[in-house]
């Protein structure tokens, strides 16, 4: 998982919400992947999130902490436009695929953004670190 993350251009990360946070696994596996700190994968990694619940409120408190968490790592996290997936229970088919016009119009935009800071950064760090800091 770490090698994985750390040859991403992007992660995309999905979460349910459990009692207003994002789920115990999810942040047992980010603990894990986080040490040793200096293999931390997170670190100036592009990254977007996303949430689904059967609430009205499709897990934005979850996405919330997920953010606080990801900051610590240093993650880069686009937070524009939010991904909330509410009454997911009626918005997915039988084979599990997103049927909300909204939530994909607005995903859309996430992974837009997300690639284009992912395309941004790879250009932008080389020219940075070669030409601006001659590292
Ligand atoms: C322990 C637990 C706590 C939950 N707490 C919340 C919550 O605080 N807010 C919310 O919108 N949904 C909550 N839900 C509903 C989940 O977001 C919903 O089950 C999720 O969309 C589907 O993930 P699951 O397949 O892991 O249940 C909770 C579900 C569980 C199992």
């Amino acid at each position: 998982m770490r090698r994985s993350i750390g040859e991403a251009d992007l992660v995309v990360i999905a979460t349910p919400e459990y009692n207003h946070s994002t789920s115990g696994a999810l942040k047992n596996a980010i603990d894990w992947v986080s040490r040793p700190r200096k293999d931390n994968p997170f670190e100036w990694k592009p990254v977007v999130i996303m949430s689904a619940s059967t609430g009205m409120l499709g897990g934005i408190r979850a996405q919330e902490h997920l953010r606080q968490i990801l900051a610590s790592l240093g993650a880069l996290v686009i937070t524009y436009p939010e991904v909330v997936v509410g009454s997911a229970d009626s918005k997915f088919d039988g084979e599990g695929r997103l049927r909300d016009p909204a939530a994909l119009r607005f995903m859309d935009q996430l992974l837009g953004n997300g690639l284009r800071l992912a395309r941004a950064l790879r250009v932008g760090l080389e020219v940075a670190d070669a030409r601006i800091y001659g590292k």
